[in-house]
């Protein structure tokens, strides 16, 4: 029994805030965002509209994909940094919003690695006797974006991505997934305060430590050198050589990024599929969104040979192949 994608489905938050919009508010300009990180506009979540309003409304379109009911449903898995609250899990909330009355719940926090570590773990549970797994990739980043911080804010957005992840018997599914950390790293990538490290205070609030921090040029180095390293593992591990791919999906952080390795792997630009430019990165959302835009742009049909590539904080990276 193999785990294939049932369904895929994503949701974007309606207001666009372009690069334009951020002139107005720091020291920068359309033409460095542009050039530095092939980002024009990107999605922000309305006051109130929280991490799970986002993954309800694309675990809907998911199972409405898949042809099922939330009642089908065994787990629900919510990757995200960005949950409504510390406590409880957000997958929780989406449990009950969806009307999942079977399915168990709970959140897997590895950044921006989020959505593929998650699928790995509905891989597991439905190769071993579960049916139906729901999972969702669903960021409300601008939630923890500094905005007056022009090293950071202008590369974030929000939005949500979902899959269900069923048991199938034949050639579609989930052929193999690799997942790495360094934790040696997590410097790069932080939000340094809010936790139990340093509970929310005064001092966390006036020295602005809820918010994400990165050192984002040796984040770039870090990042280029990891998904060419696992990229090639993941090939020789499944015994493909780079041309029986028929489309990677990265992680959308930034296209300078995904060009250094697309060169390094020797990958021409048409088999990667790129929309950082309309979201920027979106973190645990940013491949579910993308993989769904190749569905419905045909550029992912059934039988494609799929590879998702993805890094992030703490640090971690991973990739999956898939017979769609
Ligand atoms: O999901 C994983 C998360 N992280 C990432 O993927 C991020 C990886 N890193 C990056 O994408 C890039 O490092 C950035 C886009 C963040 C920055 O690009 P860079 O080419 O590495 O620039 P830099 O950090 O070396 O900064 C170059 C200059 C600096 O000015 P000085 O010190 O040379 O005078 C910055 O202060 O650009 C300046 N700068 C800006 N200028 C205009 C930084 N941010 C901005 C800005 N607008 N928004």
């Amino acid at each position: 029994m193999k785990a294939c994608i049932a369904g895929i489905g994503s949701y974007a938050p309606a207001r666009v805030m372009t690069n334009a919009d951020l002139e107005r508010m720091v020291a920068t300009s359309d033409e460095w965002i542009r050039e530095r990180t092939g980002i024009r506009e990107r999605r922000i979540a309305a006051a109130g509209e929280a991490c799970s309003d986002l993954a309800v409304q694309a675990g809907k379109r998911a199972l409405t994909a898949a042809g099922l009911a939330a009642t089908d449903l065994d787990m629900i898995l919510v990757a995200t940094c960005t949950g409504d609250y510390p406590l409880p899990a957000t997958a929780c909330l989406v449990q009950h919003q969806l009307g999942a009355t079977k399915a168990a719940a709970c959140d897997l926090s590895a950044a921006c690695c989020g959505f593929v570590y998650a699928l790995s773990v509905a891989d597991a549970y439905v190769r071993t006797g579960m049916r139906h797994v729901l999972v969702i990739g669903s960021e409300v980043m601008s939630a923890i974006t500094d905005w007056t911080d022009r090293n950071t804010c202008v590369l974030f957005g929000d939005g949500a991505g979902a899959v269900v992840v069923s048991a199938h018997d034949g050639e579609r599914g989930i052929l193999s997934t690799h997942l790495r950390s360094d934790g040696a790293l997590c410097e790069l990538i932080m939000v340094p305060g809010g936790g139990s490290r340093t509970p929310p205070s005064e001092k966390v609030i006036s020295e602005r430590l809820q918010y994400i921090k990165m050192k984002g040029n040796e984040t770039f180095k870090v990042a280029v050198r990891t998904l060419e390293e696992i990229a090639r593992s993941t090939l020789a591990a499944n015994h493909l050589r780079l041309e029986d791919i028929d489309l990677y999906v990265p992680h959308q952080a930034n296209i300078r990024i995904l060009k250094a390795v697309m060169e390094r792997l020797g990958l021409p630009i048409e088999k990667v599929m790129l929309n950082v430019d309309r979201y920027g990165n979106t973190s645990a959302a940013s491949i579910p969104i993308a993989l769904d835009e190749a569905v419905r742009e045909g550029r992912i049909k059934n039988g494609s040979l799929v590879m998702l590539g993805a890094f992030g904080a703490g640090l971690t990276w991973a990739s999956a192949v898939i017979r769609w």
